[in-house]
């Protein structure tokens, strides 16, 4: 994980309220003051870490204000295909950036599974993000049945293969590849405590950057490939540890300030 600067991202999903989301963002930050979280540099050595929140969109705007003063990020947690227009319910990423957010988790599991969201349709939310200048998170990931059957690269590469195919029409520069981040989260691992090794996370998290490499070999070299999926404090270290293993998407312990800065610091270290 040496090369690339890692990301840890709290997904918080549909929790808390506007007071409790305020109380969990200020202990974050307390918890991470000592670690410096800032922006990479040219020519010198970068911080060591990328951490950022990913509350609920009401509460963007006003997390947003409270960690300007803080080295800690803002991202949404979905975010439209469209730029503007007729789609009750939607939020476009131009709006997202507006509100303060550098980044945006795209094609979670979740929203395939529950709303909708196909590979091609994550694809257009990933080219809406890069369109805004926002960063997106591309969420990849097998079901249960899929891994049984041993189709989890067939899977993820398929879920990979949609998305990098849309960059090559849209004519996606460069500097805008450099923008995406991609999460490996098993869908059976998500939320139930169940995990896989570090090693198999591993093998999976290297045959999405050969991916990658096929079609960009300069965008694999740079990617950041988060994992997610039961992350803990117990885990993260060894999960870290991982060569293509660059940081974590975290759900549930995102949710405890103390699991999740533990978290931060093993991604630091
Ligand atoms: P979990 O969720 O950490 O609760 O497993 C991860 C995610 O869904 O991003």
């Amino acid at each position: 994980m040496a090369y690339r600067r890692p990301i840890v991202a709290g997904n918080w999903k549909l929790n808390g309220s506007r007071q409790s989301s305020r109380a969990l963002a200020v202990a974050i930050v307390d918890g991470l003051a000592g670690i410096d979280l800032g922006p990479a540099r040219l020519g010198g050595e970068s911080p060591p870490l990328e951490v950022l929140l990913c509350p609920p969109f009401v509460y963007l705007a006003e997390l947003a204000d409270l960690l300007a003063v803080s080295q800690l990020r803002l991202g949404a947690q979905d975010v439209a295909a469209e730029d503007v227009g007729a789609f009750t319910g939607e939020v476009a990423a131009a709006m997202l950036r507006e509100v303060g957010c550098r980044y945006v988790i795209t094609g979670h599991s979740e929203r395939r599974a529950l709303f909708g969201d196909t590979d091609e349709k994550v694809a257009g939310k990933v080219l809406a993000a890069l369109r805004a200048g926002l960063s997106p998170i591309l969420c990849v990931g097998e079901t249960r049945s899929e891994r049984d059957a041993g189709h989890t690269l067939t899977v993820v590469r398929r879920q990979l293969d949609v998305v990098l195919a849309a960059l090559d029409s849209g004519r996606v520069s460069a500097s805008e590849r450099r923008l995406i981040s991609v999460a490996y989260e098993p869908v059976w691992a998500i939320g139930t405590g169940l995990s896989p090794t570090p090693a198999e996370a591993q093998a999976v998290h290297a045959d999405i950057r050969a991916t990658v490499g096929r079609r960009d070999a300069t965008m694999a070299f740079d990617l950041r490939v988060l994992y997610g999926g039961s992350v803990k404090a117990s885990n993260a270290k060894d999960l870290f540890a991982m060569q293509d293993i660059d940081g974590g998407l975290i759900g549930g312990a995102a949710l405890l300030a103390g699991e999740f800065v533990s978290i931060c610091k093993a991604a630091a270290s």
